[in-house]
């Protein structure tokens, strides 16, 4: 199954992708590009070192979302892309990317969704004051963090944690997640029914 990750960040999970994959955690899977929209971000020298084709483009050289997602769907489709995987993207994805790959997007997001979407999920369960978070892989639609959710995990919050020490757990806890709901997708294992997602392990 050919992938395509998109990031706007460092890009750890990124590189916990191909990781599994050299690992052989992850097996029949291909990262075949990385799509950046900030030229300066870490994940593209991630890129650069593990030899993955990037496409790196700035949003603001471009008139709108659909402009330059159209770019990017032509990009995509000329290599066959399977299946998207945001990590770390920051931007809300428009009709012509989620027309072009229905039911092929999938994000991570650091809380147990629905609580705590947007931006900084971890600051703010910690804010909150909640004493369990976690980790989201869910579909993605046309909303904040909002589409069907594929796998959970939970992580504690311990009483003196500090945000640093929080992000750690979380990144870990993301870094075994999405590999094996990228598997699973490989697999053909997952079943969306609206809203519902169903994991069939016999397959
Ligand atoms: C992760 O916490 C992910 O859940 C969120 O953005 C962060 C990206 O981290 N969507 P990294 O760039 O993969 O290190």
């Amino acid at each position: 199954m050919r992938v395509a990750v998109f990031a706007s960040g460092s890009g750890s999970n990124f590189e916990a992708i191909l990781t599994a994959i050299k690992e052989q955690r992850l097996r029949g899977i291909e990262v075949v590009k990385l799509v950046c929209d900030k030229p300066t971000a870490l994940v593209n020298e991630r890129a650069e070192r593990l030899g993955i084709p990037r496409m790196t483009f700035d949003p603001k050289l471009f008139q709108n979302k659909t402009e330059y997602e159209s770019m990017i769907v032509e990009q995509l489709q000329k290599v066959d892309v399977e299946l998207i995987v945001l990590a770390g993207y920051m931007r809300l994805i428009g009709p012509t990317l989620l027309e072009a790959y229905e039911g092929k997007i999938i994000n991570i997001h650091p809380s147990l969704l629905p609580a705590f979407p947007g931006r900084d999920g971890i600051g703010d369960a910690l804010k909150y004051g909640v004493k369990i978070t976690g980790v989201t892989v869910h579909f993605v639609d046309a909303g904040l963090d909002s589409g069907p959710i594929i796998a959970q995990q939970a992580v504690s919050i311990g009483n003196e944690e500090t945000y640093e020490q929080l992000a750690v757990r979380i990144h870990q806890v993301e870094h075994e997640l999405l590999p094996k709901v990228i598997q699973w997708f490989a697999d053909g294992k997952i079943k969306l029914n609206g809203r519902i997602v169903k994991i069939n392990e016999m397959a």
